[in-house]
């Protein structure tokens, strides 16, 4: 569907180039029909080199003869670069934000147009290809505009789609933030691990491997999480051990308590 569609990004930045990336490799979108843009000159330079693609300082000048704008700023530059934009952007042309704690119905009035536009948001493994993001379409949306989004967010990790748009602040708090959670939750085991005396290596090795095992498990058998744990854990074993230790900290309301508090603090951010 992407074929000869031509892509702008506002704001090649951290997610914005892992996007770019994603497209060139996936062979989505042709070199010469992709641009980006960012607020200094000499990053947009590096852009340049580093992907043979155009870019800009100038957000009108790039989003010219575009089909598909992606908003990759962060959400307190939305409001300029929208107003910067709106005099030339027309109906036919695409938005697609990936800015936290920004709602469709913001960007649509800011650009004071029936504007499509679609609210993702992504997350940063995505840059292995193993991202999650979750897409919401605006009030302008088409079943086409949607598929769009699905390919260019699909070359990248899963997809999917809410009509419901005030969960985006809990998805942004789950699958968005969620890589930071992982990190700390997998150098605390890789702690523990050099604790008892394995090299620091090789713990970290056994951490992370033993993360993406059991979220494939979870993933592909489709079973409750709670019944792969019972088939881990022996009777008077070893495991029911350190899961008593794990429950004596609190994880499960650490961890609850931490998508509610995150969840509540994008809804503040939006607000
Ligand atoms: N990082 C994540 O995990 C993640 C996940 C999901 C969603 N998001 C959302 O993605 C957005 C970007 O986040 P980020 O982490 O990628 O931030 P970032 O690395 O700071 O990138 C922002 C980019 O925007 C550019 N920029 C600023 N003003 C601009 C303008 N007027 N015109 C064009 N470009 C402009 C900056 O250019 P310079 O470099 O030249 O200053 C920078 O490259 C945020 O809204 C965030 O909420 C991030």
């Amino acid at each position: 569907m992407l074929t000869n569609k031509k892509v702008a990004i506002i704001g090649v930045g951290k997610i914005g180039e892992t996007l770019l990336n994603g497209m060139i490799k996936n062979n989505l979108v042709k070199e010469e029909n992709i641009a980006g843009s960012t607020a200094q000159e000499a990053h947009a330079q590096k852009i340049n080199k580093k992907y043979g693609i155009k870019t800009y300082i100038n957000n009108k000048e790039m989003i010219l003869g575009k089909d598909i704008i992606i908003l990759a700023i962060k959400p307190q530059m939305m409001k300029k670069v929208l107003s910067n934009i709106k005099d030339i952007i027309s109906e036919k042309q695409l938005i697609i934000s990936i800015a936290a704690a920004t709602s469709t119905q913001f960007i649509e009035e800011c650009l004071e147009k029936n504007i499509p536009v679609i609210r993702a948001m992504p997350n940063t493994p995505a840059l292995i290809n193993e991202g999650m993001t979750v897409l919401c379409p605006g009030k302008y949306i088409d079943e086409n505009h949607i598929q769009m989004a699905i390919d260019i967010f699909g070359a990248i990790g899963l997809v999917e789609v809410i009509h419901r748009e005030e969960l985006m602040d809990v998805v942004t708090a789950l699958s968005g933030s969620g890589p930071a959670y992982a990190y700390i939750i997998i150098e605390s085991l890789t702690e523990g691990g050099v604790r008892m005396g394995l090299p620091r290596e090789l713990a970290k090795k056994l951490t992370t491997q033993t993360f993406l095992g059991a979220s494939k498990m979870v993933l592909e058998t489709g079973m409750h999480p709670a019944l792969l744990k019972d088939a881990v854990t022996t009777p008077a074993g070893v495991t029911v051990d350190g899961l008593m230790e794990l429950e004596d900290g609190g994880i499960r309301v650490a961890l609850i308590k931490a998508i509610s508090r995150a969840t509540e603090k994008s809804k503040e951010i939006s607000r």
